[in-house]
């Protein structure tokens, strides 16, 4: 039940947002923009109270095509305006994950959210469902990438430029995303700017929404202005199912040597390998799996105001 303040906040699918909503690219219009909890002086005071631990600073180069350029800092000593500052000049990236769902003032706008996917399309039945809180900077990217879950973007502040590719070969490698569910390689995939040609493009500007398919490839150039964007990300019975066939493929590759073709999700195939990817789980959950850390979480940087980029690199300090 939204209190009669949520009340005012809504979304509006078109016939064909409903209809293609998780199958094709969509987008659709929402008022959430216009929720003061998106405002610098709300987002300041979050960023102080959000745990250190759940809070992402990056920074990246220009080339869309270097994902390696992609890196990790860290704010200390800085106050929430201070931080938002340090993104309106320089070139960052922070991800308050898990701000929609855990943060009691964020929380009401993010069951709205939820509720309105969910009103939009009987079907789909989120298992869980998480979603932070991105700010970035006017010339920030985000290099193109494959999410293991479903997700959806509301966008809030500043225009992004959203390109998403379909989940398939030359675009995406399934194999990528099973190194993504084994703990091998980070989210980001391979990129070709000649692919932009088959992308489904749009600049997201306030109170514009996307959604694509399971695993499309996608990337972002921001365009102008401080971005606010909620990015859900949502496991439903499709993505476990199809991800537990991606997962007990990698087991079959790497512990037993063999290279497995079928991504399908029917079939005794399918059923075998379900039974042998719930057997890894549990074997994972006695006996841990040596897990190794994510790439690129070193902190290589330092926010500074006092520097023209917003921050200094830890080796140049
Ligand atoms: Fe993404």
């Amino acid at each position: 039940m939204r209190d009669t303040y949520m009340d005012r906040f809504s979304s509006n699918w078109s016939e064909d947002a409903h209809r293609d909503f998780r199958k094709k690219p969509i987008v659709i219009r929402h008022n959430y923009h216009e929720h003061h909890a998106f405002s610098d002086v709300a987002l300041a005071a979050l960023i102080e109270r959000h745990p250190a631990e759940l809070t992402d600073i990056c920074t990246m180069g220009e080339d869309a095509t270097d994902r390696d350029s992609w890196r990790a800092g860290r704010a200390e000593n800085v106050s929430g305006l201070e931080l938002i500052e340090a993104v309106r000049k320089g070139k960052l990236w922070i991800n308050l994950r898990h701000a929609m769902d855990t943060d009691p003032e964020y929380r009401p706008i993010y069951d709205a959210m939820l509720a309105d996917m969910k009103k939009a399309d009987p079907s789909f039945k989120p298992l869980n469902a998480e979603a932070g809180i991105l700010i970035s900077s006017p010339t920030a990217q985000v290099f193109c990438h494959s999410d293991v879950s479903e997700t959806m973007l509301w966008h809030m502040r500043g225009v992004k430029r959203f390109r998403t590719y379909p989940p398939q070969l030359p675009y995406l490698n399934r194999d990528d995303v099973e190194a993504v569910l084994h703990h091998d390689q980070t989210e980001d995939i391979p990129f070709d700017p000649a692919w932009d040609e088959d992308a489904f493009t749009v600049d997201l500007q306030p109170g514009m929404a996307a959604n694509w398919p399971l695993h499309g490839p996608h990337r972002i150039e921001n365009q102008s202005g401080v971005n606010v964007s909620v990015p859900f990300e949502i496991s439903t019975p499709q993505s476990r199912k199809l991800n537990a066939i991606l997962f007990a493929n990698g087991v079959l590759r790497r512990q037993f040597g063999y290279a497995p073709k079928s991504t399908s999700t029917r079939g005794m195939g399918a059923f075998l390998k379900h039974a042998l990817n719930m057997a890894w789980k549990i074997k994972i959950k006695l006996f841990g799996d040596g897990k190794k850390p994510m790439p690129k979480s070193e902190e290589t940087f330092d926010i500074d105001l006092k520097s023209e980029q917003g921050f200094t690199d830890r080796a140049a300090a």
